[in-house]
């Protein structure tokens, strides 16, 4: 018996949205570019996906711009307001690297980067956004809604708050947000201006995401080519991806509570890794599934691998860093000091299935408790 606690790196695709790609790739599989009846198919089954996907995030359907995922959603977001290379970018350490990476290259070209605090705890600093803003010439502020790897919910209603009335346009990377918090008042465009989404972490098809626009937001394409997404985002949309993924985001915003059932089995489980010497990383606010902890004294790839042989799935931290040995940003971010270097060494994520069961955490903490005494 194998049991995935990955589910944050990815997910398996669910029922629903199997069987809206099956479907589509049967019927729906034409250029939805072309005129024809196969093209118009294809045309009409991407634009109900469209609409089903606005719909829930609370966004018109022109508001949803098809990307490769979340990686492509932020970079598109991010790029949009700094053509001329001038202005101020806010955003934490602690961002996925979708959204690091941009502002790397940002501040390369000009634009000043300003990074904002980040608590032991795992929370972005509200106060440091606000000195960050309060410096002037603040483009764009990037929050996530969720960490990837420590779970941790992100004030990102309060930065957003802050940021908008000072004429900063607010993206948040909603990746790990969605189907796992409730979404928003107002509904995730309610809060933001552009909400980066992948599919594959809501039980949707690997290779599809979006950008959800907030009204009238202003967006520039990062890709040239044709005139696809508005000439927003250019190239052959695939319908049967976007109807999975409207099917999958269609049961994830159901199923919130879902995840939330999952919080007592998560708290036992945390609490018996912490009996055998594990750290924990992370406080409340934290999604319901996430398990962040630290063994020090252990290398995490080598407790990860070994953890895997014997059949527990998880991860050193979030799974596009996989097989790096870098500290992981976050980490770093929250326990800069070097008296706390061990947190950093032996990272371990647990991100449990909403259908976790008592009996899996029991076999869960067993598979660990072998693990540590055998490598011992
Ligand atoms: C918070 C966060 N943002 C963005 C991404 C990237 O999404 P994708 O893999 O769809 O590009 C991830 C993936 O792990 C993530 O956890």
């Amino acid at each position: 018996m194998r049991l995935y606690f990955d589910w944050n790196s990815t997910t398996p695709p669910i029922a629903a949205a199997r069987a809206a790609a099956e479907a589509a790739w049967a019927n729906a599989w034409g250029n939805p570019a072309s005129v024809h009846a196969e093209g118009r198919a294809a045309r009409a089954l991407l634009e109900e996906s469209r609409r089903v996907v606005a719909e829930l995030c609370g966004a018109r359907p022109d508001g949803v711009v098809w990307t490769s995922g979340g990686t492509e959603a932020s970079n598109l977001a991010l790029s949009s307001p700094f053509e001329d290379g001038k202005g101020a970018l806010v955003l934490a350490p602690l961002e996925h690297a979708s959204v690091t990476a941009c502002a790397d290259q940002l501040a390369q070209r000009g634009v000043k980067v300003r990074f904002a605090g980040v608590t032991r705890t795992g929370h972005v600093d509200v106060e440091s956004v606000a000195r960050c803003l309060g410096e002037g010439d603040v483009r764009l502020v990037a929050i996530q809604a969720v960490n990837g790897e420590t779970g941790v919910v992100q004030p990102f209603a309060e930065i957003a708050a802050l940021a908008q009335p000072r004429g900063a346009v607010v993206h948040v990377d909603a990746v790990q947000g969605v189907g796992r918090i409730p979404p928003p008042a107002g509904g995730w465009v309610g809060v933001a201006d552009t909400v980066a989404l992948a599919a594959h972490k809501i039980g949707g098809l690997r290779g599809i995401g979006a950008l959800v626009l907030r009204p009238g937001h202003p967006l520039r394409p990062l890709l040239r080519g044709g005139s696809q997404e508005r000439g927003l985002r250019p190239g052959t949309q695939d319908a049967a991806l976007t109807a999975a993924f409207a099917a999958a985001a269609r049961v994830a915003f159901d199923s919130v509570g879902t995840y939330e059932a999952v919080r007592p089995l998560r708290d036992r489980f945390e609490a018996a890794l912490a009996g055998l010497g594990a750290w924990v990383n992370g406080a409340n606010p934290r999604v319901a599934h996430v398990v962040h902890v630290s063994f020090p004294g252990w290398s995490s790839p080598e407790l990860v691998a070994a953890l895997d042989l014997d059949g527990l799935a998880c991860s050193g931290g979030a799974a596009c860093h996989a097989g790096v040995t870098e500290p992981s940003a976050t980490l770093k971010a929250m326990f800069g000091e070097p008296a706390d270097a061990g947190r950093l060494l032996g990272p371990v994520r647990f991100s449990l299935p909403p259908h976790t069961t008592g009996a899996d955490v029991d076999c869960a903490v067993e598979i660990v408790r072998k693990v540590l005494a055998r490598q011992r």
